[in-house]
């Protein structure tokens, strides 16, 4: 394992600040006249939600869907567990579920399936990043903020191993490294 001194940062905080603006000038109008919920899904979505919510113009209300799913580091098993129930009714309302990453898509694909059985009008899929991978579920993301290969990133909300989230900004992790400052295994 390497320790880099210096993250490599694929997205800034500068990039991601330009790039919210943009989607949320976006969401704003194909939401205007609707009843907008946001859902974010813990843990991953914090900082892009807070980012994110603070750029609307319009009323809405946002809640939290606690989802986990157990794997290594670095990859998802696949099994989903619910570890928060949303607390707000969303019957009859417009969703908007905000996630940090669409990876396999068991994730968003869980967790759309899930709020659609309290009948609301419309869930649509808003992610930071979209993974360029073949997803293991079937599920379209309907705004994304950037794109990217098969990496592994941590850093704005991704963790590795729980830790990093807080980071400004997104940053790359090579197969053979861990983030600066992290202990290396021997
Ligand atoms: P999916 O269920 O495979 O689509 O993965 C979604 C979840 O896996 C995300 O919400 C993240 O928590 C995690 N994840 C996927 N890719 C990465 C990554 O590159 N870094 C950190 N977490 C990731
Ligand atoms: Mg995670």
């Amino acid at each position: 394992m390497k320790n880099n001194k210096e993250p490599n940062i694929l997205f800034s905080s500068q990039q991601i600040h330009d790039r919210l603006v943009v989607m949320v000038n976006e969401i704003e109008k194909d939401y205007r006249d609707k009843d907008l919920v946001v859902v974010a899904v813990l843990k991953g979505s914090v900082l892009f939600l807070a980012d994110l919510v603070r750029g609307f113009s319009r009323p809405l209300a946002f809640d939290f869907i606690g989802v986990s799913s157990y794997g290594n580091s670095r990859t998802s098993l696949g099994v989903i567990n619910l570890s928060k129930q949303i607390s707000i009714d969303i019957r009859d309302k417009d969703v908007l579920v905000v996630d940090d990453i669409l990876d396999s898509g068991r994730t968003l694909g869980w967790v759309k399936e899930h709020l659609c059985k309290f009948g609301p009008r419309s869930v649509k899929i808003c992610v930071l990043l979209k993974k360029e991978v073949e997803r293991v579920i079937e599920v379209e993301a309907d705004y994304v903020g950037f794109t990217l290969a098969d990496v592994f990133v941590y850093g704005y909300g991704l963790d590795y191993r729980d830790r990093y989230r807080h980071l400004p900004y997104i940053a790359k992790l090579g197969d053979d490294e861990v983030p600066p400052g992290e202990t290396v295994d021997e």
